[in-house]
């Protein structure tokens, strides 16, 4: 039985690929390269030793996904393909309920028809919006508050109104933290595209000379040094939750057919302190100055991991220092990213 894998080439969805080939699983990618390089492929193919089936596929295109799926005996599919920028989002709706709520729409309908009834869906913890309450567990309330949010919302009501319908359908609902990393071998990471949006691989590229210094958006937060505090999360540690997301669905010992699982580590890191922990790793000085706040960020957000502990027995095992030392590990490695982009 093969998994489908939407957006594969992608950042989280190279890491999956190659955590799924490695447990034994054989695997399909669709992506439309809008945001990733063939070269990753390949490498994830070198990383692995194994030969990796790629399609250049949209999943708004129905026939195409319903062939893939036929063709390769697809038993379930991880749901990684879409857009992620909260800014463009709000500049460009129109293409974010395309690509993400349409483009999962008609991938829904192609698996419909060709009778895979397991998603694991990649969501995101901005469906919470503003904490009402921290640690963040699975109940608490959704409020997203730009539209990238919630296209992730909308989807994730369109799975759990598919799984009330008909029971045979079972929904993994995964919502991440923060993803940062790479694969421990640096043939694998994030390649941003132009000025990169989030923390991580800004540093990342600020320690390798390729911009000046970070601005730090706000310093007069309600926190401990008044900077943003995200849960930052390995992303090799976030596909192993994957994993053991589908041996879950597999098993059938899930709460229910459509369940929502965080998946963070549970600790919040300060942007000051990613500073410092990217400075360690890389032993570079990172040069910051004070800028406003960003429009929509809160000033501290982290998991509640016990439903991972529980229905996954699963749990983050890198630390900081790890994820910092890997990032580095794929930018020296990779200086302008796969080539050609
Ligand atoms: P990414 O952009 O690296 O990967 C997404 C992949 O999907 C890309 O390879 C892109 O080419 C492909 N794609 C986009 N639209 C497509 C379409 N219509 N048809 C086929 N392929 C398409 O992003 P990522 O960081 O790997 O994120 C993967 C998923 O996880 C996304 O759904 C994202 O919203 C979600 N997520 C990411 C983060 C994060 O911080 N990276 C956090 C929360 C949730
Ligand atoms: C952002 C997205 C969120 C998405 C998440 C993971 C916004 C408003 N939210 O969240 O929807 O799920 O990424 O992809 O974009 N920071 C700086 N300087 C920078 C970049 C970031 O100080 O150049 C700060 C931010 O203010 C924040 C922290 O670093 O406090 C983390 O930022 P980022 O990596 O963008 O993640 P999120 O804000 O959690």
């Amino acid at each position: 039985m093969t998994i489908l894998i939407t957006g594969g080439a992608g950042y989280i969805g190279s890491h999956c690929c190659v955590a799924f080939l490695e447990a034994g699983h054989d695997v399909v990618v669709i992506d439309n390269l809008s945001n990733a390089h063939p070269e990753c492929i390949e490498r994830i193919a070198e990383i692995t030793g194994k030969k990796v089936a790629f399609e250049e596929v949209d999943i708004r295109d129905q026939a195409a996904v319903e062939r893939v799926l036929r063709k390769h005996q697809c038993s379930a599919v991880i749901h990684f393909a879409g857009l992620k920028a909260v800014g463009e989002s709000t500049k460009d709706p129109l293409a974010y309920y395309d690509n993400n709520v349409v483009g999962t729409h008609r991938l829904l309908s192609a698996m419909s028809n060709c009778g895979v009834r397991q998603m694991i869906f990649s969501s995101s913890a901005t469906v919470y919006g503003e904490p009402q309450f921290l640690p963040i567990t699975e109940k608490h309330p959704l409020n997203a508050v730009n539209p990238y949010g919630r296209t992730k919302l909308i989807i994730e009501d369109m799975l759990r109104d598919i799984a009330t319908s008909n029971p045979a359908w079972k929904f993994s609902i995964l919502r991440y933290f923060n993803p940062v990393g790479a694969h421990k071998s640096g043939m694998i990471g994030e390649d941003p595209l132009g000025i990169p949006n989030n923390l991580m691989p800004f540093i990342a590229q600020v320690a390798a000379g390729r911009r000046e210094q970070l601005s730090v958006f706000g310093n007069d937060y309600d926190t401990r040094d008044g900077t943003g505090v995200r849960d930052y999360i390995h992303v090799v540690d976030l596909v192993a939750g994957h994993l053991r997301a589908y041996e879950a669905l597999a098993s059938r010992e899930t709460p229910s057919n459509c369940f929502v699982v965080n998946l963070g580590t549970g600790a919040g890191y300060s942007v000051l302190e990613m500073v410092s922990a990217f400075e360690r790793a890389s032993n570079k000085q990172i040069p910051c100055v004070t800028a406003p706040r960003r429009n929509g960020d809160v000033a501290e957000i982290y998991a509640d991991i016990s439903t991972a502990l529980e229905v996954f027995d699963w749990k983050a095992e890198n630390d900081l220092d790890a994820m910092c030392r890997d990032t580095w590990n794929w930018v020296c490695k990779n200086p302008r990213g796969y080539e050609g982009r």
